[in-house]
């Protein structure tokens, strides 16, 4: 009888710990006798001929630590089912019926999509369209609905709080008003995060619309106090009482988020005379190796996905909740995003040891 042979992919940002579920899927599925075949640059690789390579025990082992992905991903491409920042797009049908080809000409039983909001809505898509999948929730961000967490987040939150650190010297030697603009452009579970863990001063996320007298108050009133520094922490996708996020075109014509740092770098200097220095923290948080967390996560995802699909219970994406892994059907956790609470126990906490949030 021939071997049970399954794929798996990475697909949309990568993030710390992919490697760790690629090795976790593979290292699992060898006790079972199974192949694996991972394909390259997320769903590209499923296009025919299929663009893919033979995974095991092998040449997986010395992965786990590693940042980034093996196999490659990227956010662009024929698989897009996101259309900005939410709207649904349908995937074209032909591409649709070349993935399904690729699948069945390798003879899977199954396909493991490691990604986010974007990817998994991918994934659904091909679940409804009779392919086997099982989802991985991942991302940076930790906005995914349905889950606890995902893996990525804690190595970005200690990015963040490791460059805090860094910065509160600096700032305290020349008495200045720092800021620090991080990633996070619907939800700021990385700027409350990785903010609280640093020492952050001052939090502006998304979920809280800022005033710039308020941050510019709170700046005089720790200099009053004899504070040597101030440490600002704003997600990209933050913004003032009646304002928008800041976008700015790429050379490509596209949206990017950013530039909110130095606006709120700007209207704080403009309003307390203050020196004020900004930095913003960009792909630094997606790079580099996983924390521990991050590391046992991943594992933790992979070994799960295999065994989900032993249990054919396809369609569905492992879920973390109170320390188990569990499942969820994808479709409950794509198309809506877990936002920070503004009036949750993470804010009570941040408010409680006199974090402001410019509000
Ligand atoms: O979703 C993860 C994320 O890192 C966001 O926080 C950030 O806005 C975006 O991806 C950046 O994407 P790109 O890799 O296209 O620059």
């Amino acid at each position: 009888m021939a071997k049970t042979r399954i794929g798996v992919l990475t697909s949309g940002g990568d993030c710390p710990g992919l490697n760790a579920v690629i090795r976790g899927v593979c290292r699992a599925a060898d006790k079972l006798g199974w192949e694996v075949i991972g394909f390259r640059d997320g769903f590209e690789g499923l296009l025919p001929p299929g663009d893919y390579m033979p995974l095991d025990r092998k040449n997986t082992a010395g992965i786990m630590h590693l940042g980034g992905t093996i196999l490659g991903t990227t956010n662009r491409g024929h698989f897009v089912a996101k259309a900005g920042s939410g709207s649904k797009a349908m995937i074209n049908p032909e591409i649709m019926a070349k993935a399904k080809q690729t699948f069945h000409n390798l003879g899977l039983t199954a396909l493991i999509v490691i990604g986010g909001d974007g990817s998994l809505s991918t994934a659904l898509q091909l679940s409804e369209n009779d392919i086997p999948v099982i989802g991985v929730p991942k991302t940076i961000d930790n906005d995914l609905e349905a889950t606890a967490m995902t893996f990525g987040f804690d190595s970005a939150v200690a990015c963040v709080a490791d460059a805090l650190d860094r910065l509160h010297t600096t700032a305290t030697s020349h008495k200045r008003v720092m800021v620090l603009e991080v990633m996070g452009r619907h939800a700021g579970w990385i700027a409350l995060y990785g903010g609280l863990s640093g020492g952050a001063d001052i939090i502006l996320i998304p979920e809280i619309p800022f005033d710039f007298e308020k941050i510019a108050a709170e700046v005089s009133r720790r200099e009053k106090e004899g504070a040597k520094s101030t440490m600002i922490v704003v997600a990209e996708g933050a913004s003032p009482k009646q304002g928008r996020p800041l976008r700015h075109s790429t050379a490509s014509g596209e949206h990017r988020l950013g530039g909110i740092g130095d606006l709120v770098g700007r209207e704080v200097a403009a309003r307390t005379e203050k020196e004020v220095r900004t930095c913003i923290l960009g792909h630094l948080q997606r790079g580099g190796a996983p924390t521990a967390l991050d590391r046992i996560l991943g594992t933790r995802f992979g070994v799960k996905a295999v065994q989900l699909i032993q249990d054919g219970k396809f369609g569905t994406m492992v879920s973390y909740q109170n320390y188990q892994t569990l499942d969820v059907p994808i479709s409950h956790a794509v198309h809506r995003l877990r936002r920070v609470d503004p009036g949750g126990q993470m804010v009570q906490t941040a408010r409680a040891v006199e974090i402001s949030f410019g509000d």
